[in-house]
């Protein structure tokens, strides 16, 4: 029978107790991580939030009835021990921070037995995941996954409080709302109440911190819990929190400037990493340009070379008709790279492809200065001389070369450059390069719908010495949208907004909108504009993707409590899930007969 707390109070956690409480007599509670019956001697691993530590039940202390006790002991049974602190008589565990002390039982309760667990509960668990998800409360009990929810607790905690310092209030704003529109779909909730309308939950605070701004409210911040019904990935889930925040008064320098600060102090305070200030800034277009990504990472060069001027003329098909198309030639230098083999180039050029090359050209330069190329062939000399000049090669390096149209040769260099230093080991997870993306476009063209569409929402504000092309070349008119991106990662976004009624409604028409539509889906905003508007502007980080970063995981799973699978489901309490028939009726709801499989 478990026993009760009746009378007990801990005194310490595990690894609170230290050589300083040595004589001293502790109660400490936790599970039992394993216990050794070594004949008159039981040594237990008594386990917390905090650590390990060593408790010793030897019957001439602690007496038969509790030594009996001990000997019924085994994995996860939760137990309170009483005991005094002694040096260690064995070996000292350097491994553990109790390693050189130990605990001698005097009493013991059980509060609670366990049954044997359907996996070990350690660090860097060898279960698969997804049986660790389905037991996702044992799982966190894992001393890496308790880790990074500290360290998560944390990042929460020194944001608040250093906005709080800078003037910033925290308000909530609803999440039973009316569709916002981010890019991505909307979950959407059913009225009771009003048969046939839905809420959304929203994607962001992003019209409420706006709203709050028309209201006076000046500064404010919220962790907010957002919701996107997208395709997941390692770096996203459908519900997913961020630091979310707006700024009234200011313009792109005043929100990167107390960004900054916020940055520097998370680093320092929670894992001691120094963020030097001012943090780089790249346009777009530079970014672009150099490292064909508008989310670089800047832990290692391998720039991003146009040598479009330097193959003109020549005979190289591939070449010569890209350019012609209007597209562009462009490398990359794996420095010391050319006795790479056939087999991993290969393997390299179908990587290519599968960002949408129709091949990868290469040349490798050997050491006695001669090259090897796929391309050698078609080529003069000379022209290869200045390509291979053009590229800063030298003995020993391998450059390869993508092209066409512009946005194909940056997303497959921009992947390669990575792949390539995947495989060049130049990752280093403990080095921390932040960079400022400014000037986005302010719209993308989308072929599919065959219409431009924002690049970040249609609240930001396009660049002042851009707006005259508004209606010549949309798609040159550069906005006032940044991203904060750390290692090759988004972290966050934002931009200053849009907060004259005749620039929103330009917008909203370039956008598609007719006046009646926009008025629709976001009068309330157009109305509040009437009233008065502060110039404003905010950013919102995703807290899930800064912890990520911050303890090195490799997936947003390994920083939330309880995520979700790619398909978009929990699998430890199985949602989503079907519904009580009667719910669906008091809702107005009927339900089509479904295919087996879900839907994308
Ligand atoms: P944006 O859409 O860029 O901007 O989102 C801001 C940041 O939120 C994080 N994020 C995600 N994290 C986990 N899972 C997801 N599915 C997911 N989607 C986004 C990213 C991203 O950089 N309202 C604007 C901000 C603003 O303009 O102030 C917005 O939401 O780290
Ligand atoms: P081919 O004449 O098709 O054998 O192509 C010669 C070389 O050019 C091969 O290495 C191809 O992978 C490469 N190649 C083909 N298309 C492209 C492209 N769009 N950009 C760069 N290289 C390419």
């Amino acid at each position: 029978m478990a026993e009760s707390m009746k009378g007990l109070h801990r005194s310490h956690r595990c690894t609170e107790v230290s050589r300083e409480n040595i004589g001293q007599t502790v109660t400490v509670m936790g599970w039992v991580q394993k216990s050794r019956n070594k004949g008159g001697i039981i040594f237990t691993d008594l386990r917390d939030r905090s650590g390990i530590l060593q408790v010793i039940f030897e019957e001439k202390e602690c007496g038969s009835a509790v030594f009996e006790k001990a000997a019924t002991l085994h994995s996860e049974y939760v137990i309170a021990v009483e005991g005094v602190v002694e040096a260690r008589q064995g070996a000292v565990n350097e491994n553990l921070a109790t390693g050189d002390i130990e605990v001698r039982a005097r009493s013991l309760r059980i509060l609670s037995e366990s049954e044997t667990p359907p996996f070990p509960i350690e660090r860097d668990s060898k279960t698969r995941e997804e049986m660790r998800l389905k037991y996702r409360y044992l799982d966190l009990r894992r001393p890496d996954l308790q880790r990074n929810l500290m360290v998560r607790s944390q990042v929460a905690m020194v944001t608040r409080a250093f906005l709080a310092e800078e003037g910033f209030l925290e308000i909530e704003t609803p999440t039973l709302i009316k569709s916002t529109p981010e890019g991505a779909r909307d979950y959407l909730v059913p009225s009771r109440v009003h048969p046939g309308s839905f809420y959304a939950l929203p994607q962001s605070p992003q019209l409420f911190k706006q709203l709050l701004m028309c209201s006076g409210y000046d500064r404010y911040f919220q962790l907010a819990r957002c919701y996107r019904d997208e395709d997941l990935r390692a770096d996203r889930q459908p519900e997913f929190t961020q630091i979310d925040m707006e700024l009234s008064f200011v313009d792109v320098e005043d929100v990167l400037e107390v960004n900054e600060r916020l940055l520097k102090r998370l680093f320092k305070e929670v894992c001691n990493v120094d963020v030097e200030l001012p943090i780089p800034r790249l346009t777009w277009k530079e970014a672009m340009d150099r490292f064909g990504s508008d989310k670089p990472d800047m832990r290692f060069g391998m720039e991003l070379h146009d040598v479009s001027d330097v193959v003109r003329g020549c005979e190289f098909v591939v070449f010569k008709s890209a350019l012609e198309a209007g597209g562009s030639v462009r490398g990359i230098n794996a420095e010391g790279q050319a006795g790479m083999p056939r087999k991993k180039i290969d393997a390299l050029v179908e990587y290519a492809k599968g960002f949408g090359a129709k091949g990868l050209a290469y040349l490798a330069i050997h050491e006695d200065g001669s090259y090897k190329s796929s391309f050698a062939k078609f080529m003069k000399p000379e022209e290869l001389d200045a390509l291979v000049a053009a590229m800063g090669g030298k003995p020993g390096d391998l450059l390869f070369f993508a092209a066409d149209k512009n946005k194909v040769v940056f997303d497959v260099l921009g992947n390669l450059r990575l792949e390539l230093a995947r495989q060049m080991d130049l990752l280093k997870k403990d080095e921390f390069k932040f960079l400022w993306v400014t000037e986005f476009p302010l719209f993308e063209y989308s072929e599919e719908e065959g219409r431009y569409k924002s690049t970040h929402h249609p609240f930001t504000m396009p660049m002042e010495e851009d707006w005259h092309l508004i209606d010549s070349d949309p798609g040159a008119v550069r906005s006032k949208a940044y991203d904060i991106v750390l290692n090759g990662t988004e972290l966050g976004g934002g931009s200053v907004r849009i907060h004259q009624a005749d620039i929103q409604e330009k917008m909203f028409e370039k956008l598609g909108f007719t006046p009646e539509s926009a008025k629709e889906r976001f009068g309330f905003l157009l109305e509040a504009f009437k009233y008065g508007v502060p110039p404003h502007a905010g950013l919102a980080y995703g807290l899930d993707r800064v912890v990520m970063l911050m303890v090195g995981a490799d997936s947003i799973r390994d920083v939330i409590a309880f995520p979700k699978v790619k398909d978009g489901s929990c699998l430890m309490c199985e949602a989503p899930s079907a519904v009580d028939p009667a719910q669906l009726a008091e809702l107005g709801i009927a339900v089509e007969e479904q295919a087996d499989e879900p839907q994308e």
